[in-house]
C-alpha cells in the first residue's frame, strides 16, 4: 500500500465543510486513479468497481484508445463552440450513430452535455415536431435533475420533494404492469393491463392528439433495474404509432452495450423514433446526444437547440474512441457473458437467503432485491451488503435504495468479475 500524503478523512472532513449534503456519495474515499476495472483511492487501497462511474465507464476506466483520443484532441483544440466554428469529430460521432441506432430511414444526431439534458431537448424536438404539448412518463422512471427532468422523474424522494413547482403537461403512467416480471405475469394478462392503463390515460387525463411524446427507459435504471416487459414494450411502441405519438427510449443507462445491444430496446427488437444518450456513451467525458429520424431532428428552427459546450470536441473525440471500442472488442456480447455469471450468483443468493427477494437482468445491467418482512424494500440492509462490500474491495451500488446494482465495466476480465462476485457473496454472508 502507498504512504498516504492526504487521507480520505482529512478530505472526507474538507467536503463536509466545502460541499453540501445534496450531491450523495456511496463511499467515504476519494479517488487517486483509476484504470480498467480498479479504482485506487488516495490511501492507495485498489478497488474493483461494479459501479462504473454509474454507468459511465463501460469501456472501462481510462481505456487507453479514449485517453489518446482525448490527448490528441486535446492538442489540438479544446473548445471553439460547434456554434461558432464547427469541427469534424462532431459530425463524424453524429454519422456514426444515425446508422448505430434501430430507427430505419435516414436520422440526424444533435449533441448535448448530461442525460437531464438529453431528456430535455428530446422533448422540445417532439413538441416541434408535433405541434402538440403532452409528455407521458412513467411512475419509478428516472430522467434528471433539471426541471423538466425532475418533472418527467416519477419518484417523489428525494428527486421531487420540495423542488416544485413543476413544468406543466407531463402525465405518468404505472410502472406496473409495463415493467411486470415475464416469470410471473402472463403475456395476456401484461397486454389486458397495459391497454387498460393507455386507454384510462387517453380518457381521463389526456387525449392523444394532444400528446407530442412518451419517454421511457428500457430498464429502469433509478427506478430498480426493471426491464420492461417484451408485450408491455410493443403495447407501447405500437399505440405510439397509432396515434402519432414520438416514442422516445432514454437509453441514457441502458445504452452502449450495457444490455447485450448497442441499445437496450434492441432486445426487444422494436423500433423507437427517437434515442436519448449520454453516460457511456463518451467513456468518462461529458456528452449527450438525441438521435432521430430527420424530419423530426429537424423540427426546431435554427438556434432553438444547442448550447456552449453541447458536442465539445475532446468529448466528441472520446465518444469515437468508445465506439471503436465497443465494435472490436464485441463489449454488447461481452455483456450477455457478464450477465450470466451475475445472475448465476444472484440465483444462489435468492435461494440461500430470504432476505434477497428478487433477481432480474438485461445483459450486464442486473439487480438483487434486498427485502424484510413481507417482501417490503429493505435499503437498510442492502446499504450494509455495499459497505461490507467495499470494505472488502468492491465498490457497488443500490438503486431505488434496496435494489443491489451492476454497472461494472464491459472491459473487466473473468478474473476480476469472479473476485468481485466472491467479494459480493461474502458481504451477503456478513449480514445475515
Ligand atoms: C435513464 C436516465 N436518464 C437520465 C439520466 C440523467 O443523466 P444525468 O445525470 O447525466 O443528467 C440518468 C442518470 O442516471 C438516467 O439513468
Amino acid at each position: 500500500m502507498a504512504t498516504a500524503t492526504v487521507t480520505n478523512a482529512e478530505l472526507l472532513k474538507r467536503r463536509e465543510n466545502a460541499v453540501p449534503r445534496g450531491p450523495f456519495n456511496i463511499a467515504p474515499v476519494f479517488a487517486e486513479r483509476a484504470e480498467g476495472s480498479h479504482v485506487y483511492d488516495v490511501e492507495g487501497n485498489d478497488y474493483l468497481d461494479f459501479c462504473g462511474g454509474i454507468g459511465v465507464v463501460n469501456v472501462g476506466h481510462n481505456h487507453p484508445r479514449v485517453v489518446e483520443a482525448v490527448k490528441a484532441q486535446a492538442d489540438r483544440f479544446l473548445h471553439t463552440c460547434f456554434h461558432v466554428v464547427m469541427y469534424e469529430e462532431y459530425l463524424r460521432l453524429a454519422e456514426r450513430l444515425n446508422e448505430l441506432v434501430p430507427i430505419a430511414g435516414a436520422c440526424k444526431t444533435a449533441f448535448f452535455n448530461s442525460g437531464a439534458e438529453a431528456g430535455e431537448n428530446a422533448i422540445k424536438i417532439c413538441r416541434a415536431h408535433t405541434g402538440r404539448q403532452g409528455v407521458v412518463a412513467f411512475e419509478r422512471g428516472f430522467h434528471g435533475r433539471t426541471l423538466l427532468g425532475m418533472t418527467l422523474t416519477g419518484k417523489v424522494k428525494p428527486y421531487t420533494a420540495g423542488f416544485g413547482p413543476f413544468a406543466p403537461e407531463v402525465y405518468h403512467l404505472p410502472y406496473a404492469p409495463f415493467f411486470a416480471n415475464p416469470r410471473k405475469h402472463s403475456d395476456e394478462e401484461v397486454a389486458r393491463l397495459c391497454n387498460d392503463a393507455l386507454d384510462r390515460l387517453f380518457a381521463y387525463h389526456i387525449e392523444p392528439e394532444s400528446i407530442a411524446c412518451l419517454i421511457v427507459e428500457p430498464v429502469l435504471g433509478e427506478g430498480g433495474f426493471h426491464p420492461l416487459h417484451p408485450v408491455g414494450a410493443r403495447i407501447l411502441v405500437e399505440r405510439c404509432r397509432e396515434n402519432g405519438i414520438v416514442y422516445i427510449s432514454d437509453e441514457v443507462q441502458s445504452g452502449f452495450g450495457r444490455c447485450g445491444a448497442m441499445f437496450a430496446i434492441e432486445r426487444y427488437g422494436l423500433e423507437p423514433d427517437m434515442v436519448a444518450m449520454a453516460k457511456s456513451l463518451a467513456g468518462g467525458m461529458v456528452l449527450s446526444g438525441v438521435t432521430a429520424r430527420a424530419e423530426i431532428m429537424d423540427a426546431p428552427g435554427i438556434g432553438g437547440i444547442g448550447g456552449t459546450y453541447g458536442g465539445n470536441p475532446v468529448a466528441c473525440a472520446a465518444a469515437n474512441a468508445v465506439l471503436d471500442i465497443m465494435a472490436e472488442e464485441n463489449l454488447p456480447e461481452r455483456a450477455n457473458a457478464i450477465g450470466e455469471k451475475v445472475m448465476a450468483l444472484f440465483g444462489k443468493l435468492c435461494a440461500t437467503y430470504d432476505f434477497a427477494g428478487d433477481s432480474r437482468g438485461l445483459g450486464a445491467m442486473c439487480t438483487i432485491e434486498i427485502v424484510g418482512a413481507g417482501g417490503k424494500a429493505d435499503a437498510e440492509r442492502a446499504g450494509r451488503i455495499c459497505t461490507s462490500a467495499r470494505e472488502n474491495g468492491l465498490l457497488i451500488m443500490t438503486a431505488s435504495g434496496n435494489c443491489i446494482r451492476t454497472l461494472m465495466p464491459l472491459t473487466i476480465g473473468d478474473a476480476d468479475l469472479a473476485k468481485g462476485l466472491a467479494i459480493l457473496e461474502k458481504a451477503f454472508a456478513s449480514v445475515a
